[in-house]
């Protein structure tokens, strides 16, 4: 083999190396943000079911946390009524109605309140469960209230307040 052909044996083994090289380098270009996409499309759905699954799953019993409230911590979080309700016995009503004796109270049934049509409208009594519904989302319970107030999220925060509630009478209410 003379040196000429020899490079040239080298040179078409380096071209080969060459295209290997780049055809790997854009295969992988070529596939890496398909899967990438797959991938994304995946967690969207995985995050999307996930907040589904949150907003369909029932609301879980207040019942079993209120054993284990606390009262104190209730009158705390009240603090954030406090600002449209008076809680004590022949207070008059403020922004809201007046809270002594609301556990199992009708609804909309403290006298010389204008309630909303929504609360009017509101069949039964505030027992623990009712109470826990309103105040996770007042406007979802009572479509239409005039409590402009979003909520409480936590739940452990809302069994306190509620044996809180609970506590605003003379023969408080028994806990479930
Ligand atoms: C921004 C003022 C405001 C805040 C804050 C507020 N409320 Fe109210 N609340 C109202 C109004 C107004 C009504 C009457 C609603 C209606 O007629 O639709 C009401 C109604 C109620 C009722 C029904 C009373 C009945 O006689 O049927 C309960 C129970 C209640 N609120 C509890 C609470 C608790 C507990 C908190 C604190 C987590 C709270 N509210 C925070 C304004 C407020």
């Amino acid at each position: 083999m003379s040196s000429m052909e020899f490079n040239k044996a080298v040179g078409a083994v380096l071209l080969v190396a060459l295209a290997v090289m780049v055809f790997g380098y854009i295969g992988n270009g070529l596939v890496k943000p398909k899967s990438h996409e797959a991938a994304k499309v995946k967690v969207a759905a995985a995050s999307s079911s996930g907040k589904h699954a949150a907003k369909a799953a029932p609301l879980q019993p207040i019942s079993p946390l209120l054993a284990s409230a606390n009262a104190a911590n209730g009158a705390v979080v009240y603090k954030k009524c406090a600002v449209c309700h008076t809680s004590a016995k022949g207070d008059k009503n403020k922004i809201g109605p007046n809270l002594w004796n609301i556990v199992n109270a009708p609804h909309a049934g403290k006298a010389g309140f204008k309630y909303s049509d929504g609360m009017k409208k509101k069949p039964g009594n505030w027992n623990f469960e009712g109470l826990n519904e309103f105040l996770l989302k007042p406007k979802d319970y009572v479509p239409g209230t005039k409590m402009a107030f979003a909520g409480l999220k936590k739940a452990n925060q809302r069994a306190d307040l509620i044996l809180y509630l609970t506590s605003l009478s003379d023969s408080p209410a028994k806990l479930p």
